[in-house]
């Protein structure tokens, strides 16, 4: 042992508890949602415990994820579960590390290029127009799963360019795979892992096909993947195919749960505050806004910003991020271990009362530029993470909130239903557990 570790180690492990043997606290991290709110007020900021078979400790607060996104690849790096890895491939951004993943970070991001997100806009506001139309024809509707629909509609248009991606194979096999991605890793025959490894096969083969065909004809597209056909990384190298596919089907996960979350967040925290869907609504008025939408309106649109800012502080569809210790460390006075895990808190960080006064209500006022609120500690806001490993698709995410919300409640009125469960379910983003159902008609 170096000297410095021999150091480090007299110090003391964050209090906390690891729980019962092998499982530790793992089910009561799935199943209460206030998980570490309980255990931070009974420990405070930074304890210990041991979650799918690792010793974990969770840090909390702004100071500790600037530490956290500050040292990515000096004392911590990413991390996911074997089944996660397995199914995402090998090539894929999430589990890349160190120089590579940053290389490879630049080339995916000129699909999120300014130029690229201005070319995806009219395609968001078609399909946003076409669901909002259906909607409208229905009058009642079970919400959420719509809303993943949609967001899958849209994903499968920009990112590969198949049209009403949620009603195709392609929508079908990715259900499948994402089913199996947090479960259990068991390789064996009809396990739900298996069915997602062969769903993922299957994805891998349609994806190859596509691309084949754009190569054949001559015409490789103005989608994320036509961009990416083309990329070259800092070598002057293309992706090869196997890369690509794994790549593009990292940006179909990574961006479809967690926007549909946020928008089915903006829907139900707007019907249950009217005094500040009508100040969108006024402002929407007020900027004459109507079809086509141009990126200069939407940026014009600041009162709608500080109300998705808003939602996504209370609700953050991202709980919280998993790194692992490869360097041991010291905070705030404890020993934190090589090779365990740490966990940052998006939740926790978002209710931090010194910060956000009356952090449990809905104010979205607290965003306001002229509100010393808004001058806000670094790192204290963090829906999308943050550092070297901050959300790739934030700007692609951003505005198709923007778009949503805009038509939205520029044309149309919605109403929860009585008698539904508004509770909030985590997994696999939060949404209201009876799926958000509502009464929708035109303005
Ligand atoms: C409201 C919507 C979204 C939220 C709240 C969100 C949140 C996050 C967070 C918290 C991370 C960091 C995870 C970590 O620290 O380990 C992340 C990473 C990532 N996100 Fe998002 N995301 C959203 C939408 C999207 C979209 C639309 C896309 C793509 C189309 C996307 C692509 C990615 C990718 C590729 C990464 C991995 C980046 C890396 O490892 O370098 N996200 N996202």
């Amino acid at each position: 042992m170096s000297t410095t570790t021999q150091k480090l180690s007299s110090l003391p492990l964050p209090p906390g508890s690891l729980g019962l043997p092998i499982i530790g606290e793992s089910i009561s991290f799935l199943k209460e949602r206030n998980f570490a709110a309980k255990r931070q007020q009974k420990y405070g900021s930074i304890f210990k415990t041991h979650i799918f078979g690792r010793p974990t400790v969770v840090m909390v607060g702004a100071e500790a994820n600037q530490f956290l996104f500050k040292n990515e690849n000096k004392y911590v790096t990413s991390t996911w579960p074997k089944t996660t890895r397995v199914l995402l491939g090998p090539a894929s951004l999430s589990v890349q590390i160190g120089d590579f993943h940053t290389s490879r970070r630049k080339l995916l991001f000129q699909a999120f290029q300014p130029r690229a997100l201005a070319s995806y806009l009219p395609t968001m506001e078609r399909i946003t127009a076409e669901y909002l139309q259906q909607w409208e024809s229905s009058g009642t509707l079970t919400w959420y799963p719509e809303l993943r629909n949609y967001t899958f509609d849209i994903a499968s248009s920009l990112i590969v360019g198949i049209e009403n991606g949620s009603k195709t194979a392609l929508g079908k096999l990715f259900e499948e795979w994402g089913a199996g991605l947090f479960s259990l890793f068991i390789p064996l025959p009809g396990t739900t892992f298996s069915k997602a490894l062969r769903s993922r096969q299957g994805l891998l083969k349609l994806i190859g096909q596509i691309t084949l065909k754009r190569q054949q004809q001559g015409n490789l597209g103005e989608d994320a993947l036509g961009i990416l056909l083309q990329a070259r990384d800092e070598d002057g190298n293309r992706l090869s195919l196997d890369e690509l596919k794994d790549q593009i089907l990292v940006l179909l996960f990574a961006g479809h749960e967690t926007l549909t979350s946020a928008i089915a967040s903006f829907c139900l925290l707007t019907a249950q505050h009217p005094e500040v869907l009508e100040k969108i609504r006024a402002e929407q008025r007020q900027l004459s806004v109507s079809a086509p939408l141009t990126m200069e309106k939407l940026k014009q649109m600041t009162y709608l910003e500080q109300v998705l800012k808003e939602v996504m502080r209370l609700i953050p569809p991202v709980g919280g991020g998993f790194r692992e210790v490869i360097e041991p460390f010291e905070f705030n006075g404890y020993f934190i271990p090589k090779g365990w895990i740490v966990q940052y808190q998006i939740i926790q960080t978002h209710k931090d009362r010194e910060i956000y006064q009356d952090s449990e209500s809905f104010s979205p006022e607290r965003f306001a530029a002229e509100t010393t609120q808004e001058k806000q500690k670094a790192f204290a806001y963090i829906p999308f993470g943050g550092g070297l490993r901050e959300c790739l698709g934030k700007e692609f995410a951003r505005l198709e909130m923007r778009i949503f919300a805009s038509m939205l409640v520029t044309n149309y009125e919605w109403e929860l239903l009585p008698e539904q469960n508004l509770e909030m379910v985590s997994i696999p983003t939060p949404h209201p557990r009876d799926g958000l159902k509502v009464k929708f008609r035109r303005l």
